[in-house]
Formats: structure tokens, sequence, C-alpha cells
């Protein structure tokens, strides 16, 4: 995107209290994607690189200022909210006159940079308005235009009349506006409305009357421009942002089996030739290498998974870093801290957490590992238990290179197990294990000679 080369100001309105969302929680801070509906409008306003964002907030009192926060943000508080001229009137103390006013909506979440870009374009001298047309423009504010096709006025739905009503290009609400005209357009905005509210809309009147062309830019894509009024509007809108992604990715090569059925809570950076069967779910910063191929039915967050590695179905994965040519699953969980190095094997109903698995290592079946600190090629048998909680603290298991632990051992820390050291099946490991030589806890076998099995009298 061509860098603006406006002095810009960015207006973003979510002072509106959302109603129909039927929800305790501010309307702007619903989650799109995983980020409220208002950070992704943010995030666009940054990336036009503004002089100044502004967001007007005011129902909900102080949670979207607390919940969004940012330095570079200045927040200016709207209450009551008596209309979309209304919360200008309490922004204009803010805004640079000698810089050009874009007003976003909070609440319309998935306006692209370069639909912004090309209003940008049009400068800082001409009132600009983002229009669509609709095939059900119901409830949009009309773009009444003249003989000539220009824009002559805005008309709310509620005060238009019939012929007006017929018109289906509408107002999406986004606007550039020339700020040095905004003091005294907004001093002449009344009330006298079906909504007896302060229509920013109403200086598209103004404009005309003091010479000020009104122009108007259409958005690249028609979802663009879409708001959130509702719950099912938000599940709709949360759709079309899933599927721009999995376009995405699909665009930079990698292989989804259903791009229907991902959803990605964050982002998702692939290698080449990744695969990733149906129903997975990536949250946060998540990097899959050249080759990995994930399992239908996985969740990954905040984790890092290197080249060739294979996620089986069914397995979970959080603030992991996964090493090349791994193993993991099915039915894996990787809590936060695990760390596999290359060529290691995680295998099924297996939890680990706060543990690194060195090269070649292998936990292959029903085991808890916490705590724990693994060395190269060390094999963990079926049932392995690191007993790393004592009830107030927790601590660590050291296993060296090439060590053996028999199935069905509970290592019972802190505790290490020397190099090439075996652990027979069974073991209750208390004391550190010697290197190199075999270690077991376990009573005596022994068989009962003439012993009977009772039977019933
Ligand atoms: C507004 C436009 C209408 C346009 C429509 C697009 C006006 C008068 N009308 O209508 O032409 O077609 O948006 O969706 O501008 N807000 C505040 N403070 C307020 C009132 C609103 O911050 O006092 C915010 C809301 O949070 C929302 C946005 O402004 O993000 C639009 O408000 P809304 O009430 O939805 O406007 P509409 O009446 O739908
Ligand atoms: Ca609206």
């Amino acid at each position: 995107m061509a860098a603006n080369v406006l002095t810009l100001n960015v207006l973003i309105l979510a002072a509106g209290k959302g109603v129909r969302m039927r929800s305790a929680l501010p309307k702007v801070l619903h989650a799109l994607g995983g980020r409220p509906l208002l950070q992704h409008v943010i995030e666009t306003a940054r990336a036009l690189a503004p002089d100044k964002i502004c967001i007007v907030y005011g129902h909900g009192g102080k949670a979207v200022p607390q919940t969004i926060g940012g330095d570079d943000l200045v927040y200016i508080k709207q209450e009551p909210q008596l209309g979309t001229g209304h919360a200008l009137m309490e922004a204009l103390p803010q805004l640079d006159p000698a810089a050009a006013t874009l007003v976003l909506y909070g609440d319309v979440p998935l306006i692209d940079g370069e639909t912004l870009a090309r209003m940008l374009a049009i400068g800082k001298q001409r009132l600009t308005l983002l229009t669509v047309t609709l095939d059900d423009p119901a409830g949009y504010g009309r773009i009444v235009r003249d003989r000539r096709g220009a824009i002559s006025a805005i008309v709310e739905q509620k005060d238009a009349s019939e012929t007006q009503r017929r018109i289906d290009e509408v107002n999406t609400g986004i606007m550039l506006i020339p700020t040095s005209y905004l003091p005294n357009w907004l001093a002449r905005l009344k009330t006298d409305n079906a909504q007896r509210e302060y229509y920013l809309t109403d200086i598209v009147a103004f404009a005309i009357a003091d010479g000020v062309e009104v122009a108007s830019v259409q958005p690249t894509h028609w979802w663009e421009v879409l708001g959130v009024n509702s719950m099912a509007q938000l599940a709709g809108l949360e759709r079309i942002y899933q599927q721009n992604i999995a376009r995405e990715l699909l665009e930079a090569g990698a292989t989804l089996a259903d791009p229907a059925r991902i959803d990605v809570r964050g982002n998702l950076r692939c290698g080449a030739d990744v695969f990733i069967d149906v129903n997975c779910l990536f949250e946060g910063e998540v990097r899959l290498g050249d080759g990995v191929r994930i399992g239908a039915n996985c969740v990954i967050r905040n984790s890092r998974v290197a080249a060739r590695t294979r996620v089986k179905p069914f397995s979970l994965i959080e603030d992991a870093e996964i090493g090349a040519d791994c193993s993991i699953g099915p039915f894996a969980r990787l809590r936060p801290g695990t760390r596999m190095a290359a060529h290691a094997k995680i295998g099924n109903f297996v939890e680990t957490k706060k543990t690194s698995l060195g090269e070649g290592s292998k936990i292959n079946h029903l085991s808890y590992i916490g705590d724990s600190e693994i060395g190269r090629n060390v094999n963990i048998g079926a049932g392995t238990i690191t007993c790393n909680y004592d009830g107030a603290d927790k601590h660590r298991t050291v296993i060296g290179d090439d060590a053996f632990i028999g199935s069905d051992t509970q290592l019972v820390a802190p505790v290490t197990v020397g190099r090439g050291a075996t652990l027979g099946a069974g073991t209750t490991l208390t004391a550190d294990a010697p290197p190199n030589q075999l270690t077991l806890s376990r009573a005596k076998q022994l068989t009962v000679a003439g012993w009977k099995r009772p039977t019933k009298k």
C-alpha cells in the first residue's frame, strides 16, 4: 500500500450501545477472529500511518479503553450519545484543522486499507464518502444524487420519502472530511429529524452549500462495509473473515483439506507444502515449517513447528517449540513450555508441560511428563509419570541421554536418571539412578504353591 501523503487524523466511532447484541459486553469488544472488533479497525488505521488516531467510546464505561489500551490512541468519552454528529463535536478539540479526518466505525471491522487508500488519494479539499450499492438498502442512509449524478444529500431511512427509499446506493458512514470546515459544519447541525439526533450525514448539504465538492468511492470488496449489530451478523462476519484467511493460505501454497473448516484466531504462517486436514484451530502466533502435516481436529496455539513434523489427529499444542521431523499424537496434549528437538516423538494420551525432549527421544504412550529435562535417544515407556508436585512445590526430573525408562514408572521429583541408565518396569524412583546401570524397585515375584481360589458355598 502506498504511504498516505495527507496529514491525517483517524476518528473511530465506537460509543454506540449495540442493544441488539443482547450482551453486557460493549459491542466493539466482541471478538472477530479472536480479537475485538475495534482492534481490527485500529490495526487497519495504524497501517495508514496517520498523525493521530482518536476513539470515541461511551457505552460500557472504561471497558473499551481498558481492554484495548494503546499508547498511540486518544480516547474520547461521549456521554450521552446524541448521534454521529455529536460524536464528532466531542472529538473536535482533538482534531488538527490542517489535517483530513477519516471517520471509521468500530463495528465495521473488515474495512480494507486499500479502499481507504483510494479515499485518501482524493485529498483533503473534498468531502469523500464511501458508498455502496445494496440489493436491500433498508436501514441505511440513502445517497441522493442530482440530475448530473452529483451527490446532493444523505437522507436517513427514517427521514426518507417513498421515492428516496427506493435508492439503492447507501452511506457506509465511512468518510474523509476536510477538518478545517468541521467547526462550522458541526455548529450548524440540528436535531430536527426522526431520531432527534445530530446526524453527521447532514454535513453533506453544508459542504455543497459552501462549494466543497462531494466525492464518492466504492469499496473493493462488498464485505468490507458490513457492520455488526447482532450476534447473527457477528457470526456471518466471522465466516467471511475465516474464508479470507483460508484464501490467503491457499494463495501462499498451503493445502487445506477443506477451506471452510479451518479457523485462525491470530496469525498462522506456513512454509512450503504444508497440509492441514479438516477442523483445525490456530490461535495466537503459529508458524508451521516446510512440509508440516497437521491431522484433523487439532488445536495449535502460540507455537512453532519445524519442517516435516507430523501432528496427528486430535492433538492440542500450546506455547510449544517443536523441532523438525517430529511426530505428535494422535490425542497428544503439549502444554506450555514443551520443547521437542528434531526426530522426537510424543504419542497418544501423553501430556507434557515445561519439558524439553532431546533429539530422537520418545514418549509413545499414556504418560504425564512435567518439569523435566530429557536428553537424546531416551525411551520413556508406557504409563510413565513424573510426580513433580508434592502438594506445595513443583520439582524437576532430569533424564540423561540414552536412558531407558521401563513402563509404569513413577519418577518422584526432584530426581535424576543418569546417562544410559535403565529403570525396570514398575519402578517408583525416589533417589537418583546411576548411569549405565539397571535400577528397579519391585517386590520379588513369588508363587504360592497349592493355593486354591475360594469357591461359593
Ligand atoms: C449511520 C449513518 C447512516 C449509515 C449507517 C451505516 C448517520 C446519521 N447515519 O446510521 O447514514 O447508512 O450509519 O451503518 O450517521 N456512534 C457513536 N456515537 C453516537 C452514535 C453512533 O459513537 O452518538 C457510533 C456507533 O457506535 C456506530 C456508528 O457510530 O459505530 C454508527 O452508529 P449507528 O447508530 O449504527 O448509525 P445508524 O443510525 O445506523
Ligand atoms: Ca448501524
